[in-house]
């Protein structure tokens, strides 16, 4: 029964989208689990580019069963184009199923992200704006919407109603915006409801019955671990759990169909919004990694802030996730930088020296990286398809990784295309596992 998860080791945009699709064809079934239309999953397949911010990294294999968890927060009005955007391209969507119990962002929740974010001024956490967070929150108060409610009307408009109530404070600069109006909202998610009724589903036994079965089921993380809500960087973090845990509570399985978990992480680090990021890089070196690793948000557009690789922040996503092999991306992007460096530690105020990621916001904030220099490579390594054919330091650059981090480098990736990847033996196994 292999159970997988994966998940971003770092801070989201790791390449997950385009591991996952690799994965997805020998499985049975793929399941986002967590987050919302915050997540821009690329997959660039021969000069096609896909975006997905909600379909499962799986759809473009016809009639793959692809799954929005209940844990995923859905904007209904981006669902429904995104599955129009798909059609338009003739991608079979016959497999993708929506849980009925995930809950929605209504236009309210993106008017108090928008709110939210003003508020804190220069503060702020630098959301994506797409209503992440106050319908988690709602969820959390028992005041979501529902994938299901949208089947009836009259429980929909109730709910709505409820919904509102105790944020006419916070919204009383929108009380005229037409689009907290409650019966164009109502009518506009009934229509979507039946639009969508086909593909809602009670989705958990789609895992029970592939995983009974001993197939592969692929669950697919969103964001990434330092963006969990709980173990991240807070306040600058996600409002769901990016880890490998929630993967069981946004999918509707047990701890024990986990059989497998792999981190996804970058050859170097991005972060996209606010938060503290130790190894960033704020010279001419940084801006070299975003201009050869096209480091610009999927979702936003906005720039990515780069730095090195850091195995500090790895080692714990390594034991917050219990990672069993990591996946690294964008080697390619390292070709021409010699030295190469890497935080080993951090240096926090005061000049004390942490080698474990320190929980401390206060030191968090003001932690510098500390860097070992590796030997760089001027190869082209975008045809290499085994290790055995990269250069002997982007060989040693990643047995540097595995030393460190205690678990095997499965497959690397050395270009944003399909097959611009190395598969190693144990990715090969498991892939062929069913
Ligand atoms: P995700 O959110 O984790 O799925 O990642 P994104 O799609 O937001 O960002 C990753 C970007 O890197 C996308 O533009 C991918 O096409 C690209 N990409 C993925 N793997 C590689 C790789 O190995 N090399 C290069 N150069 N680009 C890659
Ligand atoms: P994928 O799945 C990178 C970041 C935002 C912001 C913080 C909170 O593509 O890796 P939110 O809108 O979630 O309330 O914003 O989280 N963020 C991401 N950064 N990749 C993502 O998704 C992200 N989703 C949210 O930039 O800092
Ligand atoms: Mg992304």
């Amino acid at each position: 029964m292999p159970g997988l998860v994966i998940v971003g080791a770092q801070w989201g945009d790791e390449g997950k989208g385009k591991v996952v699709d690799l994965l997805a064809q020998q499985a049975d079934a793929v399941i986002r689990f967590q987050g919302g239309n915050n997540a821009g999953h690329t997959i660039v397949l021969a000069d096609q580019t896909y975006k997905f911010h909600l379909i499962p990294s799986g759809i473009l294999y016809r009639g793959k069963l692809c799954v929005i968890g209940n844990g995923v927060v859905v904007d209904l009005r981006v669902l429904s184009g995104e599955i129009d955007g798909l059609r338009r391209r003739d991608i079979d969507l016959s497999g993708l199923r929506i849980s009925a119990n995930a809950h929605l962002i209504m236009p309210y929740h993106l008017l108090l992200d928008e709110a939210g974010e003003a508020k804190l001024g220069g503060r702020e956490i630098g959301t994506t704006r797409r209503g992440i967070g106050p319908c988690y929150a709602d969820k959390a108060a028992r005041l979501g919407i529902r994938v299901q409610d949208v089947l009836d009307e009259k429980i929909l408009k109730q709910k709505i109603t409820a919904a509102l109530e105790p944020k006419r404070l916070t919204l009383r600069d929108y009380v005229k915006d037409p689009r907290l109006d409650l019966r164009q909202m109502t009518e506009d998610y009934t229509s979507f409801g039946h639009r969508l009724e086909p593909y809602i589903a009670d989705t958990p036994p789609i895992a029970w019955n592939a995983l009974d079965e001993g197939r592969l089921v692929v669950f697919e993380g969103a964001q990434g671990t330092l963006l969990d809500i709980d173990h991240g960087t807070y306040p600058f973090v996600t409002s769901s759990n990016p880890v490998a845990g929630a993967a069981c509570v946004g999918a509707g399985v047990g701890p024990s169909s986990i059989d497998h978990v792999w981190g996804v992480t970058k050859a170097y680090s991005t972060r996209v919004g606010a938060g503290p990021f130790p190894s960033e890089l704020h010279d001419g070196l940084g801006e070299q990694l975003r201009e050869a690793g096209a480091e610009f948000g999927t979702t936003t557009g906005r720039a990515r802030r780069c730095g090195w690789l850091d195995v500090v922040a790895l080692r714990y996503a390594v034991r917050v996730n219990g990672l069993t092999a990591v996946v690294i991306t964008k080697l390619d992007v390292l070709t021409g930088i010699d030295p190469l460096r890497v935080a080993v530690g951090y240096v926090g105020p005061e000049g004390a020296r942490f080698k474990d990621f320190p929980y401390h916001q206060s030191v968090l904030h003001a932690a510098r990286a500390e860097t070992v220099d590796l030997p760089g490579w001027h190869e082209d390594i975008s045809q290499a398809r085994e290790i055995s054919h990269l250069p002997s330091a982007a060989r040693g650059y990643l047995d540097f990784i595995e030393e460190s981090l205690g678990i095997p480098v499965v497959m690397v990736g050395v270009g944003p295309g399909r097959d611009e990847i190395i598969w190693t033996d144990g990715a090969r196994q498991l892939s062929a596992a069913r």
